[in-house]
């Protein structure tokens, strides 16, 4: 997907997507956030920030005397992120609309480099994930320590895969080549990062040391309003697009009504998170 249709596809999820952090994005954001035994005074970059899931308790663990940058694709995201900020009186945190594959830090920050990278359910949508995040750990000083958060093997498939076969059964198939399409879904970068090893390898190769990785079990029950609210909050969403209401309505019904037919009464969005320390 090019920078445009992603940042088309989560400004769209923009009304649903924060909904979702209590139950979805929230659990990783502050595990990540405490994973990377921040600092006060600590300076931090996360990239693919959204709403700031991890961005917001990072900015609570460096303090007034820390900085969070923030970036995002998705300007509708980063706002709903400003005013969480605002209403937390949280100062040291700046929501910026980035490209993270662009991104050049600014004059605040520290020439050594940030003293911490985050990124949660990010990676595996940058264009080249094992160089583009290369180049965001050499924005980090070296001992400087680098996370990440991405779907655990298994987790959300059972899901994504049946919501794809509905969306398959009412379009041609270079409709729904969304990045979590089945559609080449054994192609997708997710699998080159979904297990402990795999993760650990990766983070590994692009410049850290010492890679630390943990679960995070969550299973959230699939009632029907969840369900939907998923799939318009996340990039699932992207899906819908060629399709009018009234289709959109009825893709809702037979998702929901396949879901129920095979049993999937419970989603599974199993997680890694994974620390390391920059490499000098
Ligand atoms: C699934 S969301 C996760 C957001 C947040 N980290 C969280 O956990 O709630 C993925 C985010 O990555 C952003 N994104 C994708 N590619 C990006 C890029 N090249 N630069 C900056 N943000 C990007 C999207 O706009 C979207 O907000």
């Amino acid at each position: 997907m090019t920078a445009a249709s992603l940042a088309a596809t989560f400004n769209a999820t923009s009304r649903e997507f924060d909904g979702l952090t209590p139950q979805v994005w929230g659990p990783a954001g502050q595990s990540l956030a405490f994973a990377l035994e921040l600092a006060t005074g600590d300076a931090v970059l996360d990239v693919c920030s959204g709403t700031g899931a991890s961005a917001i308790p990072a900015a609570a663990a460096v303090g007034p005397d820390g900085l969070v940058h923030a970036i995002d694709l998705a300007d509708d995201l980063l706002e709903v992120g400003r005013v969480k900020a605002t209403d937390r009186a949280l100062r040291n945190i700046d929501f910026v609309l980035a490209d993270a594959t662009e991104w050049e830090p600014p004059s605040t920050v520290p020439d050594a480099g940030y003293d911490a990278l985050a990124c949660s359910y990010g990676i595996f949508f940058l264009p080249d994930p094992e160089g583009d995040f290369a180049r965001l750990v050499s924005l980090v000083r070296p001992g400087g320590r680098v996370g990440v958060a991405v779907w655990r093997k298994g987790a959300i498939e059972a899901f994504a895969g049946t919501y794809f076969e509905v969306i398959g059964a009412h379009s041609q198939p270079s409709e729904h080549d969304g990045p979590l399409a089945q559609d080449g879904y054994d192609k997708h970068p997710i699998r080159r990062m979904e297990t402990a090893e795999l993760l650990s390898a990766w983070l590994t190769a692009a410049g850290t040391t010492d890679v630390e990785v943990v679960e995070l079990s969550n299973h959230v029950p699939a009632t029907e309003s969840f369900v939907w609210d998923l799939v318009l909050g996340s990039a699932m969403r992207g899906a819908l697009t060629p399709f009018d209401e009234a289709t959109r309505t009825q893709i809702r019904a037979e998702f929901s009504a396949l879901l129920t037919e095979r049993g999937i009464d419970s989603i599974d969005l199993g997680t890694l998170v994974a620390t390391g320390v920059r490499t000098p």
